[in-house]
């Protein structure tokens, strides 16, 4: 017989892993790992925030604040006044998604304030995600939201500011008549 000793090999190593597959998923070894994740550990990860404002914290943040922030740990990203960085542009083009020329941002795009400051709280800065305070949240929102027009350059934001603006491009979505009759989970 000739000598496959690699052939070998891998056939037993073949064999010893599904011996393995067999036994992790077994119904007597299965159910008997892990344990119910505690309140605290569900809170730590349950942060997002719904377009209707539902998980806005408490907490607030003005624009100045903002502004501060910004420049140390948004711009080098995002370019003085969110434009013109190495990555995405947050300011201007509101009016312009129609045109031949559409300038997608924060101010002409997203339709909803609440999730900005979602998106900023889990997402941003970009090398540390998770890392800004409720209040350090909702001062880069009120600055951004400033520079697009949306707020006025005083303005202190908290959730039921946040929650009262109106973006610019609102009205600009619609549900696809495809998905309006499906019923998602609440
Ligand atoms: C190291 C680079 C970097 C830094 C610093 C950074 N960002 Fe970003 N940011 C990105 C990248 C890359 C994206 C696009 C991510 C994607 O599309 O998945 C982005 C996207 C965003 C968006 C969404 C833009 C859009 O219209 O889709 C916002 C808002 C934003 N960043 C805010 C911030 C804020 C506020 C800070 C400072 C706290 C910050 N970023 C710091 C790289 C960065």
């Amino acid at each position: 017989m000739r000598k496959e000793p690699f052939a070998m090999f891998s056939r037993n190593r073949c064999l010893i892993a599904l011996a393995w597959l067999a036994l992790a998923t077994s119904a007597a070894v299965a159910h008997d790992f892990g344990r119910t994740a505690t309140a605290e550990e569900i809170r730590l990860w349950d942060i997002d925030v719904r377009p209707d404002g539902a998980g806005l914290p408490q907490g607030s943040g003005t624009v100045a604040r903002g502004r501060q922030l910004f420049n140390m740990t948004c711009f080098a990203c995002h370019g003085e006044n969110g434009v013109g960085g190495i990555r995405d542009r947050l300011v201007g083009g509101i009016g312009s998604l129609a045109s031949e020329n559409p300038v997608r941002t924060v101010g002409s795009y997203w339709p909803y304030a609440t999730t900005l400051f979602d998106y900023i709280r889990r997402a941003m800065p970009y090398f540390a995600p998770g890392s800004l305070s409720d209040d350090d949240t909702y001062a880069l929102s009120a600055y951004i939201l400033a520079l697009n027009g949306i707020v006025a350059a005083d303005a202190q934001l908290d959730r039921t500011s946040l929650l009262k603006l109106k973006m610019p491009n609102r009205d600009g979505f619609f549900t696809d008549p495809e998905f309006a009759a499906l019923k998602w989970p609440q």
